[in-house]
């Protein structure tokens, strides 16, 4: 059998890593030494070689990463794209202290190829799926053994990989901080995103009842084949979207705006709440600023709650990662809920992909593969 060189695992391993290759062997290692196993291969990594535009991706060959106590090495089959990608490849999003700095890719589907000290959970060859603070765009990253989720039989690499992000973030906004009940009516802006999609078969599987809005009306069209009731397209008048949400509610506003934009929108989302409501700011894409009335707010004793993933600890990414496992794996595995995928590129093509996401003419994830 011929062995892809990132097949053979190039590490320096510590305590007692094993260390799989995709023949039967497994290496066990003794706990007392630094050990040098097989060869020294790198890997490919799609690079961030200065910032700018898409232009300045590279597929490089970096050395691998090495799992630590706890840490699991897995082998990425595909990985997808998601809008700090490309806000750290223009020098916007600079990625936390713990990962490289110019390797992108927060999120991942592969499976297990080496195990760390103390791991219990995972085995050699189990096919997961999770989130990273970065460097998934490569073929081996390294994982905190408690933030991995199996991934549901019969799934393939691309499915898998367009689930975590958009899944997780829709999820805890909605259920855990938002606190989403059923028969609630939730306004989901920029409702064919990779995260609205998912938004709005969480709200349908929830029990409550999804709106949404979209610059485009395709989008519109796509969220309603996924359990959106209805939604507006959104154009130069904006305030159509308050007048569309009293519509849907009897006049009494939506309970929940999930704000996947920002900038101007916000303030249409406070004017769409109803009383008690609560606003959830997930993204900024449309700006970073708003000016909101907050006679509104106070009237209304709306609840604003803003919420980043990436930056959490880790034992905060632990809690989300289990609460999403119990409530939300059940859903995948019996056909509730699924992953949407827009398109799906070769790593050798992530200049596209990005260029793809960044038209905004996607709907769902922009998917990565590896091979
Ligand atoms: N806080 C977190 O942890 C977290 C995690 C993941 C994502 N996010 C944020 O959630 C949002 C969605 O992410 P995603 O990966 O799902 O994005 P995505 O799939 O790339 O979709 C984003 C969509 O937003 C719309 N949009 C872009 N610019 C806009 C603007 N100026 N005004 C109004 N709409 C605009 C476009 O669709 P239309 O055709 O509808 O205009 C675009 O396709 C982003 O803001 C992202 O940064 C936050």
């Amino acid at each position: 059998m011929v062995l892809k060189k990132w097949d053979l695992l190039c590490v320096i391993l510590r305590n007692e890593t094993r260390v799989v290759s995709p023949t039967p062997h497994e290496y066990t290692r003794p706990s007392t030494a630094w050990l040098l196993i097989l060869t020294k291969s790198p890997m490919r990594a799609v690079v961030i070689t200065r910032y700018g535009g898409p232009e300045v991706l590279d597929v490089r060959e970096i050395e691998p990463p090495s799992p630590g106590p706890r840490e699991v090495l897995i082998r990425v089959r595909a990985s997808a794209l998601n809008r700090a990608d490309i806000l750290q490849r223009m020098g916007r999003y600079p990625a936390p202290p713990d990962v490289a700095k110019d390797v992108s890719g927060i999120e991942f589907a592969g499976e297990v190829a080496a195990i760390g000290a103390g791991c219990s959970l995972w085995s050699s060859g189990d096919r997961v799926m999770g989130l990273v603070s970065g460097g998934a765009h490569a073929d081996f990253v390294v994982v905190n053994e408690a933030t991995l989720l199996r991934i549901p039989a019969g799934w393939t690499w691309a499915e898998a990989a367009a689930a975590p992000e958009a899944f997780i973030t829709a999820y805890d906004a909605l259920v855990t901080q938002a606190g989403l009940r059923s028969g609630e009516t939730v306004l989901i802006h920029a409702v064919g995103s990779g995260v609205g999609l998912a938004a709005t078969q969480l709200v349908r599987s929830w029990g409550g009842i999804p709106y949404g809005t979209s610059r485009t009306g395709q989008k519109i069209v796509a969220a309603v084949s996924r359990g959106l009731v209805d939604g507006v397209a959104v154009t130069s008048d904006i305030a159509a979207v308050v007048t569309s949400a009293r519509r849907w509610t009897s006049g009494r506003g939506v309970d929940i705006v999930l704000d996947l934009v920002g900038g101007h929108y916000v303030a249409v989302s406070i004017d769409a709440l109803a009383r008690m409501g609560r606003l959830l700011l997930v993204g900024t894409i449309g700006g970073p600023r708003a000016t909101i009335e907050l006679g509104r707010v106070l009237a209304k004793r709306l609840t604003i709650r803003g919420t980043v993933l990436r930056s959490r600890s880790l034992e905060e990414k632990v809690l989300v990662t289990r609460a999403f496992e119990g409530d939300v794996m059940p859903r995948f595995a019996n056909g509730d809920l699924k992953p949407d995928i827009d398109s799906v590129y070769p790593i050798s093509a992530i200049a596209d992909a990005h260029r793809r996401m960044e038209s905004n003419a996607s709907c769902g994830k922009v998917v990565l593969l590896m091979d």
